[in-house]
Formats: C-alpha cells, structure tokens, sequence
C-alpha cells in the first residue's frame, strides 16, 4: 500500500514510521522545511523511545520518505491520512480546524485516482462531513472516500501502543475503504487488536469520548486522594481494590499531579464546546476541567504546610518537569504552573529532566537546570519528584545527598513511605 501521511507530529510521524515498518510505502509530509531536512537526515525532532531507529531503519529500506510536496504525494499514495495539529483555538476552547480544512482544499486538486482520506487528527464529530464537502467541490464521490480512523497512541509508549493497540476504530461506510483499511491492518489484528468498523460520526467521538473519559478517572482518583490523605487511608490501596472491580478496570487510576499533555486538557474543553454548539450540556467533563485546573493549587498549599509556610529562600528541586515520563513535552505541564507561582514567592528552584533545559522557565527569577539529580538535589530544603521518570525510582538520597535535614514530596508516589521513612527521611506522596 502507498500512504501519505499529511503533518509529521507526533501522531503523523509515529503511525507512518510504523506502519512502513509494517511493509508499507510511506510518504510522510510536511509544509516545514528545517522538519523535513531534519527527518531525511535521520534526525527526530521528538523524544520518543524507540522512534529514531525505526525512522533510519525504514528509511534506508525505502519504505520511507519525506517530502514537502503534499500534492505530489497525495497524487502517488492510495491513503492519505491527515495527521495536522488540532490545538485549543486562541482565547477560546474549540478545536481550531483550520489546518484541517487547508490541507483538504490541497487535497480536493490533486486527486488523480480513487483515494481513501483519513483523518487520525482528533477532530470533533462531523468533521469529516464538512471534509467530504470541500474535497466534493472539485471531485466526484466516486474518487474518495472520507474516513474517520483516530489514534490512541500515548507519548512515551506510542510505538508499542502502534503495534498492540487494543482497537481499531474506522469510521465509514463505504464497503471499499473498509476492506482496504482493514487489509492495512491486518498485521495488527492478526495479533489480538480488536476491529471495530462503525459510522464516521461515531468514530470521531469515541475519541473524544475516550479521553474525556481517562481524564475523568484520574480526576476522580486524584479527588479520592485528597480525601485518603485527611482520613489516613492510602489511595493506592483504593485504586488497586476499585480497579479489580473488571467494570472499573486498574489503568489509569495513579493520583499525582494535574493531568496534563497536548490531549486531554485540549480534549476535554473541545469536546464541551461541540456539545454546547448541538445544545447538549457535558456537566461532568465541565467538573473534571474544573477539578484539573484547581489541582495545581492544591498540591501547592500543600508545599506551603510542608514548609511551614515560609517560602522565601528556601531551596526547592523538582526531579522531572514534562508532564510525563519519557517525553520531552512541556505542554500543560502542572509544573508550568507549580514552578512560577514558587519561584514568585521568593523560592531558590533547581529542576533536572532527563529531556534537559526547558525554555519555559528561562525567564523565572531563581530557577536553574542542573544537569544531573546530585546537583538539583545538593543542598536543598525539599525535593519534589514531579515526574515518574525510570531515573528516579532508586535514588539512595541519603548517599547523594550531604545535608541531613530535608523533606521529599513525592508527587508520583514512588517511593514506599515506610522503607525511605528507615533512612530517617521526612517523606510526603499523595493520597497516602
Ligand atoms: C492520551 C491518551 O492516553 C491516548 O490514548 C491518546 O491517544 C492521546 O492522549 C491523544 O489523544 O493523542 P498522552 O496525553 O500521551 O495520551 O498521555 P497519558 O499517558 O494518557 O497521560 C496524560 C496525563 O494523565 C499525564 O499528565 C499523566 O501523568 C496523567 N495520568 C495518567 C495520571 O495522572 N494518572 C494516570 O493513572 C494516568
């Protein structure tokens, strides 16, 4: 099969890697220049485990390429997948379409045989109707078909989520395209994936009602936690005894921090958007935004009892400042949050993140990077581990650190309280 893939972020460059991994011919294109030399270099311009030996594997095989040329692309390929950036529009809260509707108009002049177009964007139901509507302005209905195929790849583990998805969802109708998408994936479904073919419309929400549903849940767990932390329960015991409850499930029910990344804040304040335009009020998923964004607050206060309230000139480390593990994504990081606000009240920050220096906090007053875990944490008063990178699961604290005296927030719950409470550490998590 020959693809175009259209945008090559984090979801157009994962699943056209993969799936030229798969046997595929792929194009994956692009309108930025520097993004384009960069990939035929062999260089990513994401962090993502795995990904930059599957570029330059499939790239010297020929089983991928990169161009700028989207309209010579879409004219050699047989699917297109749209893959551009859907972000929260300026100062409001729908998804912006515009690199949506651009890219079909480019599409709509350079069909040249029967083409199936895709969209994996997240984009909100009835999309790929208005898609449809421009591509059918210059062509037949008979040339294309328009097919809503979103993805549910997570940073940090989007190659294995590629490979082992738990589903397939296609929206459409249209017996061809069905059969060929379902011939693409074939390799995925021989190994356990479930296919689920079912309207576009409802391929488009699934989606969006996939992650407003996991944002729910650690926003439930996360409420839970506030709760276990004044009744002295431990909140993982809570998720553990919920999760076993098949109905519940166990994933997804870690508290922490706010939850954060290009999706489901972004999602989330989508999805209520188009249901206010069809006059349909989501009251939950308003409270889950709410609750979300009150988090970062609530973790705050708690530094402040931890440190008595006084925070001027006291030495904070953050270990870890992405809103996840293994990725180098800063976006709606609850550290964006946390950092500036204590950085304001007088607080001397270092912060060390596998992924380096982050430009997000170049203009705070008194906050540094330091390039390795001993020179964040030496000296400090209190020590946040915000991330749950793998570096920071056994570090002997007592043997890296001189000072004696300081405090840990463990904001991933890490670390077991009884075991790092033996080395006589004063030790804080969430929940717990
Ligand atoms: C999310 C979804 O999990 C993917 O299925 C989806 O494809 C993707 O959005 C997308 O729409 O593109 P991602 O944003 O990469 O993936 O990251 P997640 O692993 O879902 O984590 C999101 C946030 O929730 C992070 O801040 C994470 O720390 C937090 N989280 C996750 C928790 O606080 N607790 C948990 O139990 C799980």
């Amino acid at each position: 099969m020959k693809l175009c893939m259209i945008g090559t972020g984090y979801v157009g460059l994962v699943s056209g890697v993969c799936f030229s991994d798969l046997g595929n011919d792929v194009i994956c294109v692009d309108k930025d220049k520097n993004k384009i030399d960069l990939l035929q270099k062999g260089k990513i311009p994401i962090y993502e485990p795995g990904l930059s030996e599957l570029v330059i594997k499939n790239f010297r095989n020929k089983k991928l390429s990169f161009s700028t040329n989207l309209q010579k692309s879409v004219k050699e390929s047989d699917i297109i997948f749209i893959c551009v950036g859907t972000p929260t529009k300026k100062g409001g809260s729908s998804a912006d379409l515009s690199q949506i509707y651009n890219v079909a108009k480019e599409i709509s002049s350079s069909i040249n045989k029967f083409k199936i177009i895709i969209t994996k964007s997240t984009v909100p139901v009835t999309t790929g109707d208005e898609i449809e509507k421009i591509i059918a302005k210059k062509n037949s209905k008979k040339k294309f078909s328009v097919v809503s195929n979103p993805e549910f790849l997570r940073e940090g583990e989007a190659i294995r989520d590629f490979s082992y998805p738990d589903r397939i969802v296609i929206g459409s109708n249209d017996k061809k395209s069905n059969r060929i998408l379902k011939n693409l994936y074939n390799p995925l479904i021989s190994k356990g994936a479930k296919y689920l073919n079912t309207s576009r419309r409802s391929a488009e929400l699934i989606k969006y009602a996939s992650n407003a549903f996991l944002a729910t849940k650690i926003t439930f767990i996360n409420e839970i936690a506030n709760l276990c932390e004044k009744t002295g329960v431990n909140v993982e015991d809570i998720s553990i005894g919920m999760g076993l409850d098949k109905r519940i499930g166990g994933r997804f029910l870690r508290a922490g921090p706010a939850y954060g990344g290009s999706c489901f804040p972004k999602d989330t304040k989508a999805i209520i958007t188009t249901a206010d335009r069809f006059k349909s009020n989501l009251s939950v998923i308003k409270s889950v935004i709410k609750s979300n964004e009150n988090r970062s607050n609530i973790l705050l206060k708690r530094v402040h009892q931890i440190l008595n309230n006084k925070i001027k000139n006291k030495k904070i480390s953050f270990l870890g400042v992405t809103f996840k593990a293994n990725t180098d994504d800063m976006r709606d990081s609850s550290s964006l949050i946390m950092i500036p606000s204590l950085s304001k009240k007088g607080a001397i920050i270092r912060y060390y993140d596998p992924t380096g220096f982050k430009k997000e906090f170049a203009k705070n007053e008194n906050v540094t990077f330091e390039n390795s875990i001993k020179k964040a944490i030496e000296g400090s008063d209190l020590v946040i581990i915000h991330t749950e990178w793998n570096d920071f699961k056994s570090i002997n604290f007592k043997n890296l650190v001189k000072k004696k005296k300081f405090i840990i927030y463990d904001m991933r719950n890490i670390y077991s309280p009884e075991k790092i409470k033996e080395q006589g550490l004063k030790y804080f998590s969430i929940g717990r």
